[in-house]
């Protein structure tokens, strides 16, 4: 049996991000963003994009979230009740800066965050800041959204305001959810603001290597500069990155497989991480733009940004583990960011993510010894229908078996010698899903009376798995039955 040891300090949470909670879309002076202008969707039915907002033939799940904007004194009580000691959440850019490109910030939407930090603050939890998950102003994206070198400049501003204003009370700071979604088309969109012309459905997009590659890496470079900025404004601040991670491993032994498997390993999951950790683009990247034929502007002032604006922890996510296959017939299944071939030992959820608990501390392993820095592991969790019972619980004992197998893992990794600080699953709460922007698909340990066309009383009902968390944290990991 495992000895399950958890650092007296470590970071116990679960995470947000402010388009899947907050809704208010419209409110207080917040502009519209790129993911208010994503249609309902379903695991079948793709989300429709459109640039117009025509809330007369469309639902829109961000419109109202899970109303988190009304209710977060609420939400973050029982963050407080469950143990959390620390929150991972975004801030909306466009209830900072509506259209993207202002001098001045929309105050009301700063006085919004200084109320959610003020309680946080009260229960000693954490905030842990990601300063752009998935949505940016709007009007940005009409102008070429992340393809667009202007972009960065707008981006500093969004950050330096924000950085300033809460030097005092977020250490922990985020500069772009799963920056390296931009090496996949389904990235162009939520992660680059970038509508290529024909793209009408999220999950079938338009796809130019080249804007899109320039896309990173103007991000590279925003993440840099805004890790520089920041450490000149609170040098105890600390910066992640934050990659999606979908560990792949070769679907049989078969050297072209293997090597198919290192080199996806070396594109998806290593590429933008160290960038971000190492300050420069790897050899295999150089290598990769040279067989594709990709072409991007990146100058010295570029790579001299990028290199002095490291980020000092590695923070990523993980749901799933694909294989690849040299084989055309395999079996796919689906993913975040990519699918790949069907794992024969493995189970997929309804979403056809593949489950796989040791795949995370194979994954540790091979970040720690990479780069050798402290790790967070800023999401982790369990996409399912939950059923209410007709006592009113909510029996999720799937979400438990899911989270339960994976925090042993972590433990077998801590063991291993890897320097894990954190963990903060998705979701802390139920939020509308970014794929399918269904609330059906959900991840949280509290439950939002909500359904997918925004229907309910959107009141908090504990989970099963709300219980079950608590006492994990309280036993700081030693006690998971
Ligand atoms: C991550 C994103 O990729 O996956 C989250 O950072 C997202 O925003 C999560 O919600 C789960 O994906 P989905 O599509 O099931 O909501």
């Amino acid at each position: 049996m495992t000895s399950r040891t958890f650092p007296d300090h470590f970071l116990w949470g679960g995470a947000v991000a402010a388009n899947q909670v907050e809704g208010a879309w419209n409110e207080d002076g917040k502009g519209p963003n790129l993911a208010d202008a994503m249609t309902l969707g379903s695991k079948d039915t793709p989300r429709r994009i459109t640039l117009d907002i025509d809330d007369k033939s469309y639902f829109y799940p961000s419109h109202k979230a899970s109303d988190g904007y009304h209710r977060f004194k609420e939400d973050i009580e029982l963050f407080h009740e469950m143990g959390f000691r620390i929150f991972r959440m975004s801030i909306s850019w466009a209830r900072i800066f509506p259209n993207g490109d202002e001098d001045t910030p929309n105050e009301a939407g700063l006085a919004f965050y200084d109320r959610v930090f003020a309680e946080l603050e009260k229960y000693e939890i954490e905030p842990l800041v990601t300063i752009y998950h998935n949505e940016m102003p709007l009007h940005l994206v009409t102008d070429g959204g992340w393809a667009n070198r202007k972009t960065i400049d707008y981006y500093l501003n969004f950050a330096e305001t924000i950085m300033r204003r809460y030097k005092n009370v977020v250490r922990y700071w985020i500069p772009f959810n799963e920056i390296n979604d931009l090496t996949t088309p389904v990235g162009n969109w939520n992660h680059g603001g970038i509508l290529n012309p024909g793209t009408q459905y999220f999950q079938d997009q338009k796809d130019d290597t080249d804007r899109r590659y320039q896309a990173l890496h103007n991000q590279f470079v925003a993440s840099a500069k805004a890790v520089s900025l920041g450490r000149k404004i609170n040098p105890g601040f600390h910066f992640g990155t934050m990659i999606c991670y979908i560990t792949v491993y070769p679907l049989t032994p078969k050297p072209e497989d293997v090597l198919a498997a290192q080199q996806e390993n070396a594109l998806r999951n290593f590429f933008s991480g160290d960038v971000q950790m190492k300050g420069e683009y790897p050899y295999f990247a150089e290598k990769y733009f040279l067989n594709h034929d990709i072409h991007f502007e990146r100058t010295k002032e570029d790579l001299e940004a990028i290199k002095s604006g490291c980020c000092d922890f590695y923070s990523f996510s993980y749901y799933m583990s694909n294989c690849v296959s040299t084989d055309p017939s395999s079996a796919q299944v689906s993913g975040n960011i990519m699918g790949g071939a069907k794992n024969p030992y493995l189970k997929a959820t309804e979403w056809n993510w593949q489950i796989d608990p040791v795949g995370l501390r194979y994954t540790l392993n091979a970040i720690y010894d990479r780069y050798h820095t402290p790790i967070m592991i800023t999401e982790n969790g369990i996409g399912a229908k939950d059923t209410m019972s007709p006592d009113g619980a909510i029996h999720d004992d799937y979400r438990i078996a899911y989270i339960r197998s994976h925090i042993e893992q972590m433990a077998l990794a801590i063991a291993d010698g890897v320097d894990l600080i954190g963990y903060t699953p998705w979701t802390a709460i139920d939020v509308v899903s970014c794929s399918t922007g269904e609330m059906a698909k959900r991840y949280g340990f509290i439950y939002v009376d909500a359904d997918d066309s925004g229907n309910g009383t959107y009141n908090r009902i504990r989970k099963d798995s709300f219980f079950w968390y608590q006492k994990v944290i309280r036993s700081n990991g030693s006690d998971l039955d």
